[in-house]
């Protein structure tokens, strides 16, 4: 579905992500792990047009994807999350939810009434009037997943999901992610939480200063010394 050939990004001297080469599979739910500052994020970063890498390119079906802007790359069928939240603090949940959707010729209630389900289903619909700031961490990670499902995405891209979100929220997320992995939908998620993401994820891809050192099942990764040396240090 995707597919990363020697993709490599860097800012000034530092090489953020080196030579990277990786297919993601038509329905698969990937995960992608690695130490602060491994180049997880600007992988993803590269994914969405946000950075153009300097080598290598980007296949999403038939689409290179290395000169399309983000709002292309988007209306390709490929959604995002973000590691630090980007949802608008002063416009209501709904506002937030109808944000990605502004220029399409719909009809504004069928968008709304879209809005409303995806809101039902992540379970923020009692707050669709409530601003965004006004929403705890967990629910803005909430909003944010259900704004992505507005663009009826195919390959859903989510960058640490799981960080600072209470273990009950947490669970329905992963359950929402399944449900939809069931439904046909695509996944990479990057996650420093290991129990969840051996727990979703059919396969791993591990990075490490930029470069991918490991991929395999999780049980083969758990097992893997590469992997334990860089978690480890032994
Ligand atoms: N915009 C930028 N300008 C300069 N350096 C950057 C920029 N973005 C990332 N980097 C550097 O690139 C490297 C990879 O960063 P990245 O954010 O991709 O790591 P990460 O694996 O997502 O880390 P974390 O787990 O902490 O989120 C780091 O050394 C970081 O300092
Ligand atoms: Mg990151």
């Amino acid at each position: 579905m995707l597919t990363i050939e020697k993709v490599t990004k860097r800012f000034g001297g530092l090489v953020a992500v080196d030579k990277v080469s990786l297919e993601i599979r038509e329905n698969e739910l990937l995960g992608l792990i690695g130490p602060n500052g491994s180049g997880k994020t600007t992988l993803m970063n590269c994914l969405n047009g946000i950075y153009k890498p300097e080598e290598g390119r980007i296949h999403f079906r038939q689409h290179l994807l290395n000169p399309l802007r983000p709002h292309q790359i988007t209306r390709l069928g490929i959604a995002r999350t973000f590691q630090v939240t980007r949802i608008f603090r002063k416009l209501t949940v709904l506002q937030n939810m109808l944000a990605p959707v502004l220029h399409l010729p719909q009809e504004d209630a069928a968008l709304r009434e879209k809005a409303r389900k995806l809101l039902e289903y992540v379970g923020l619909l009692d707050m669709q009037e409530s601003l965004g700031g006004e929403l705890s961490g967990g629910q803005q990670k909430l909003l944010e997943f259900a704004r992505a499902l507005m663009t009826d995405p195919v390959l859903i891209l989510m960058d640490e999901p799981f960080a600072g979100v209470h273990p009950v929220l947490k669970e329905q997320l992963i359950n929402l992610i399944l449900d939809l992995h069931q439904q046909g939908k695509t996944f990479v998620v990057i996650s420093h939480d290991m129990a969840s993401t051996f727990r979703l994820c059919q396969r791993i891809v591990v990075l490490s200063s930029g470069a991918q050192i490991a991929e395999g099942r999780p049980e083969e990764i758990q097992q893997n010394p590469k992997v334990i040396e860089l978690y480890l240090g032994i």
